[in-house]
């Protein structure tokens, strides 16, 4: 039995898109298993920008079957308009594609409900993507959700006015209106094309493969610092994000994972409110978001950024189990004469080197090593060019962190990556 877990250590936007496009010939199946749309992984396939929201990033290769797990929280709407700019360049999803009928499904209220809660929050908003993924997380947990089974029953329609006359109840608490017709229609357009597609038990499927000697790989989103029980709560998403939801999101046992790939970024970067103890709100952070082009591929919000936060990556490499680091966007700290890596905090006067409970970044400084930038004119191509300085950067995060680097990435495009 093998399933290989592949997820991001900081939080979240680490290039995961980009390694498991590269990763995929390797595997018979590539597995979304939680999160939803709020989720924006981008390929680089022919000199195309393909961002990937809900659907895996397995479909641009022949070998590997893609599934979407129960984990996941789907939009219709959202979903149909990924297919159909896949559809445009040859993608055939209902070849390539299966989903859970355990998944669950975001229904045009959840939306709003999302951006009333927000608009709730006033200043300690979190930065959502305004997705619906609470409100649809929250409706699973609270057993009122719908399911994509439910989307093959007679009784759709009565359950779906059931759950918008809930919504609208809550949402005239919040004194919040929001017409959705339009966006209703648009459903169930998208709920015709998801009952298109192969609808399984995911976790029959995924079970009977790994039986057959098959290889999984289990692509998460977010990234750890944004799981629901780890991350910097309140400023977090609405999943478990670590690799223990890759059991509880496809419906396989702790004893199938094999290795669980960590990404990181050289660097950090974070979108949304929230604390960032490393952030860079000075000329460098905005080198930083100018060189890694650090926009969010879901909302276009500018990315906050700041430098590598050892103590935050040593966590989510304890919780995840990690057995295998990648660096991504190597190629962004050419630019500077000198980079820097956070080794741990002050707080309140005491050295520390574990994530506090109350992560406020007004209480924290950072302690830096420093290290010589790379300042390369010729971008490093490969394992035998990779610049003296780049090599130290690695070595130290391999001490640091015990995990061995097994791949450096230095470019967004499929061929830029170091194998070590
Ligand atoms: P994901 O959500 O973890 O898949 O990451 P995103 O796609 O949201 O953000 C990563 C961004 O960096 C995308 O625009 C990628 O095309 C780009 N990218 C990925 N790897 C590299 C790299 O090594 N170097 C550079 N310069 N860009 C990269
Ligand atoms: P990928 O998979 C970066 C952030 C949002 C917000 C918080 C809650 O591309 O790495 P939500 O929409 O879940 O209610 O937002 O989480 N967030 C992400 N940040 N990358 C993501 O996904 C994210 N998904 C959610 O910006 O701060
Ligand atoms: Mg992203």
């Amino acid at each position: 039995m093998a399933v290989d877990v592949l997820l991001g250590l900081q939080w979240g936007d680490e290039g995961k898109g980009k390694i498991v496009d590269y990763l995929a010939r390797n595997y018979d199946v590539v597995a979304r298993f939680q999160g939803g749309p709020n989720a924006g992984h981008t390929l680089n396939i022919d000199g195309k920008r393909v961002v990937l929201r809900t659907i895996p990033s397995g479909v641009f290769h022949d070998r590997p079957c893609n599934l979407i797990g129960n984990g996941v929280v789907i939009d219709p709407i959202e979903f149909m308009k990924e297919a159909a700019e896949l559809e445009m360049i040859g993608i055939d999803l209902r070849k390539k594609l299966k989903l859970s009928e355990k998944a669950h499904l975001i229904v045009p209220t959840h939306r709003s409900l999302d951006a009333a809660s927000e608009a709730a929050k006033g200043e300690g908003k979190i930065g959502s993507t305004l997705k619906g993924i609470g409100p649809a997380y929250m409706d699973k947990t609270g057993r009122n959700g719908l399911r994509v089974g439910d989307l093959l029953s007679p009784d759709l329609k009565i359950t779906f006015d059931k759950l918008k006359k809930k919504h609208l109840d809550l949402l005239s608490l919040f004194n919040y209106h929001h017409d959705t017709t339009a966006l209703e229609e648009k459903w169930f357009e998208g709920v015709d094309y998801l009952r298109s597609l192969d609808i399984v038990s995911g976790e029959y499927f995924i079970n009977a493969e790994l039986s057959k000697g098959k290889l999984v790989l289990a692509e998460g989103a977010q990234g750890s610092m944004l799981d629901i029980d780890f991350g910097t709560y309140p400023f977090v998403t609405s999943s478990n994000t670590i690799s223990a939801a890759a059991c509880t999101g496809l419906g396989i046992p702790p004893t199938a994972i094999r290795h669980v790939i960590g990404v990181i970024k050289a660097y950090c970067t974070r979108v949304g409110g929230g604390p960032f103890p490393t952030e860079l709100i000075d000329d460098i952070g905005d080198q930083l978001r100018k060189a890694g082009h650090e926009f969010g591929a879901v909302t276009g919000r500018p990315r906050r950024c700041g430098w590598l936060d050892l103590p935050a990556v040593n966590y989510t490499i304890m919780l995840n189990g990690v057995t295998r680091l990648i660096i991504t966007k190597a190629d962004v700290l050419n630019v500077f004469d000198e980079v820097k890596i956070c080794t741990g905090y002050v707080i309140r006067e005491n050295q520390v080197k574990t994530i506090p409970f109350d992560i406020s970044t007004a209480d924290i400084t950072p302690t830096y090593d420093s290290f010589q930038g790379w300042n390369t004119e010729n971008p490093i191509q490969t394992k035998g060019n990779l610049s003296f300085t780049l090599q130290a950067f690695v070595k130290y995060i391999e001490k640091e962190t015990k995990v061995p680097v097994a791949l450096i990435s230095i470019g967004p495009q499929r061929n830029q990556l170091i194998e070590l």
